[in-house]
């Protein structure tokens, strides 16, 4: 055990994923760092302070509210949550397959509960000492570099969050100069989400989560507060929108 008092808080919201959990086992061995983990269920997960949530507005803020209680500076925020296919919902190969309720529910978990964290937090991302922010967004939201087409709710869900995390970079270069967004494309990862589609990708493609959590950590670390929302990739290269 470090004697080392933390220094600052790193929150990651959807913690039982397979990214979100590679991300909080190697913050949890930075004695600098106090970490907090989000998720809608009970998780161990050794150095890290699990949090159970409905992610309901009353309990993102009750959450943030604890948090902001101990006087930490929020120094690293990543929102992981994000719905593809489950047994009822497959992503749309055609227009004709898209159903309100899906759509919905898709947009639901995507787009509008990591902003609904990110709001919850606002507080202490205004307050805090160059806070760090991503969410796990994804390449295929972007509209530049749609070639094939089909998965119309994911991809517009991606899309749509990529757009409020503009949004909030504007809002918040406007109250602390020094945080930084980011919208950040893991690249393909090996975890439940992936599962089902992962015969077509090519050889040596297919990263880990351990890997994919690394780059980020290196990417928020060496990220400059310039007030724009950055959309990255795992290697750090720029997504078009
Ligand atoms: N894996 C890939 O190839 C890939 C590629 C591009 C982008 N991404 C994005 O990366 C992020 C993490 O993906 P992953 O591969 O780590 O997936 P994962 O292992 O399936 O984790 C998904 C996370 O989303 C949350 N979630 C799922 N359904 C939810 C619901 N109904 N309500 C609230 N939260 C829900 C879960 O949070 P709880 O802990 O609260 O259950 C879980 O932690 C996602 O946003 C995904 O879109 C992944």
């Amino acid at each position: 055990m470090s004697d080392t008092k933390p220094v600052s808080a790193a929150v990651i919201v959807g913690g039982s994923g397979a990214i979100a959990q590679a991300l909080a086992a190697k913050w949890a061995t930075d004695p600098a760092l106090s970490v907090y983990v989000l998720s809608r269920s009970e998780i161990e997960l050794s150095g890290a302070r699990t949090m159970v949530t409905d992610y309901s507005d009353s309990s993102l803020a009750r959450i943030a509210t604890d948090i902001a209680s101990t006087g930490i500076s929020l120094s690293r925020m990543v929102v992981t949550n994000g719905m593809l296919s489950n047994d009822s919902v497959r992503p749309e190969r055609k227009v004709g397959d898209l159903s309100a309720d899906n759509f919905e529910a898709i947009m639901s978990i995507n787009a509008l509960l990591p902003m609904r964290a990110i709001a919850a937090f606002w507080a202490l991302i205004r307050q805090s000492e160059m806070p760090r922010i991503a969410v796990l967004s994804a390449r295929v939201g972007s509209l530049g570099d749609n070639k094939l087409g089909g998965w119309y709710s994911y991809r517009a869900s991606k899309a749509a969050l990529n757009m409020m995390m503009k949004c909030a970079a504007i809002e918040v270069r406007r109250s602390n100069k020094q945080a930084k967004m980011i919208v950040y494309h893991p690249g393909t990862v090996d975890s439940s989400l992936s599962k089902p589609f992962q015969r077509s990708v090519p050889e040596g493609k297919l990263f880990t989560p351990d890997f994919s959590a690394a780059q980020l950590i290196d990417i928020l670390n060496q990220a400059e507060a310039d007030g724009e929302l950055a959309y990255l990739d795992w290697a750090g290269e720029t997504i078009p929108w």
